[in-house]
């Protein structure tokens, strides 16, 4: 299975390269980055953080249809803002409140190379815009407050050296 990469990994920083053609080794991606989504518990997850700098990412919210999102361009948002509660698989244990757009109008090609549009609010414009963003290298935590940041990641070090040591 495909190793998710957590906080300081360079990966993370990066910006993703189109994908120029949607292979028999995409499909395959797609199809191992929502197996480990699924096994980690995730409802979101992008290339990077499996240290494929490509722009694909998958999720899968509530009984919703699992998705694979290649070369995605937001096209449209709402004026609206709204706070939620985020986390990421690369930052275990990590929750914060972060204010998107409500409503988004996304483009991207399925896992067979066909182009789709979907508008999207709830949960799911949450992560498609939380999973974009790892796209070009910005992680939740980026939005917070400075003293926040500060303040969760400190406790995340410090739970993640523990774990090491143990
Ligand atoms: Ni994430």
């Amino acid at each position: 299975m495909l190793d998710i990469v957590t906080l300081g990994a360079d990966v993370l920083r990066m910006n993703a390269e189109q994908i120029e053609n949607v292979d028999d080794q995409i499909v395959k991606l797609g199809q191992d980055m929502l197996d480990v989504m699924r096994f980690e518990d995730g409802i979101g997850l992008a290339g990077p953080q499996v240290s494929v700098l490509k722009q694909i990412f998958v999720c899968q919210v509530h009984q919703n249809e699992a998705r694979v999102f290649i070369n995605p361009q937001i096209i449209a948002t709402s004026h609206e803002l709204l706070p939620y509660e985020e986390g990421c698989l690369s930052i275990p244990g990590v929750f914060a409140d972060v204010k998107r757009p409500a409503a988004i109008t996304v483009q991207a090609l399925n896992e067979r190379g066909r182009p789709f549009k979907i508008d999207a609010e709830g949960v799911l414009a949450r992560v498609i815009q939380h999973e974009m963003d790892h796209l070009r290298g910005v992680l939740f935590v980026d939005y917070l407050d400075e003293e926040v940041k500060k303040k969760l990641l400190k406790i995340y070090d410090k739970k993640m050296s523990r774990k090491v040591g143990r």
